[in-house]
């Protein structure tokens, strides 16, 4: 059985004072939730601030993007090493707005992953297709794509440590969800790719969250999917109230 995952990506949203604020009061509306493992990723500067405030909670910290290096001239930058460092324990890696926006691809996304996991951190691996490609039938192809390279050289052992979050670039931030139908077939075809690359045994343990619009009101019927383990929340994470009913509806019976 895979536990399920809800994270929150606050993206570049939260002064610390804000973060602290928002997890004080979520810590007391989950602190019975043993069944679902819950995660804020703020951005850098507010991890060390919340860090004390998650101590001995039922909630874990990840930061949204780190360099591939340890140190070194490299302006602007942050390793796993100083994420570790700040009380980070997950990273999302190759969120569609880095790859957007910051020109990431398989290539550095894979070198990211390969940096966290060395860094002692868990990697959320982002995939995922924008419009065009889901319109012209390459889901399949451009989801492949990005799990193999994405993956490449990377040890079963090490897979095993990882979780992916199938994020369709067209649902993120446009309140339009895939359906759970949708949303299941890229999560079934995400596994089988595993179970090829790793075998059987890893890919039944690896979890694969769902991302884009989730909410509320729809997070119940996408877990019911047999192959979505959890879910990867934007918009929706930023509230309090909002962010704990997701977490609450997430507990249901798989089909
Ligand atoms: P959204 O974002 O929930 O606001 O669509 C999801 C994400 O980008 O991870």
């Amino acid at each position: 059985m895979r536990k399920p995952i809800i994270a929150g990506n606050w993206k570049l949203n939260k002064t610390s004072h804000e973060s602290i604020e928002f997890v004080t009061l979520l810590k007391r509306y989950v602190s019975n939730v043993s069944d679902v493992d819950i995660v804020v990723c703020p951005v850098f500067t507010a991890l060390c601030d919340i860090k004390d405030v998650l101590l001995e909670t039922n909630i874990g910290l990840g930061a949204q993007n780190l360099f591939w290096e340890d140190a070194g001239a490299f302006t602007g930058e942050v390793s796993g090493l100083l994420l570790k460092d700040a009380g980070a324990e997950y990273v999302i890696i190759g969120h569609s707005e880095r790859r957007q926006y910051f020109g990431e691809t398989n290539q550095t996304v894979n070198k990211k992953i390969k940096a966290a996991l060395k860094s002692g951190l868990i990697p959320i691996v982002c995939v995922g297709e924008v419009l065009e490609e889901r319109e012209q039938n390459k889901t399949t192809k451009v989801v492949t794509t990005q799990m193999k390279e994405g993956l490449e050289g990377v040890s079963k052992e090490d897979v095993k440590r990882i979780i992916i979050a199938y994020e369709p670039v067209w649902a993120i931030g446009t309140g339009k969800t895939a359906t759970p139908g949708q949303a299941q077939q890229v999560h079934q075809l995400i596994r089988q790719l595993l179970t090829q690359m790793c075998g059987e045994d890893v890919a039944q343990r690896v979890r694969i969250q769902y991302g884009g619009s989730v909410k509320p009101e729809n997070i119940a019927e996408l877990m019911a999917q047999p192959d979505i383990d959890g879910a990867l929340v934007g918009g929706a994470s930023l509230k309090v109230d909002s962010f704990v009913d997701i977490i609450k509806n997430s507990c249901v019976m798989k089909t």
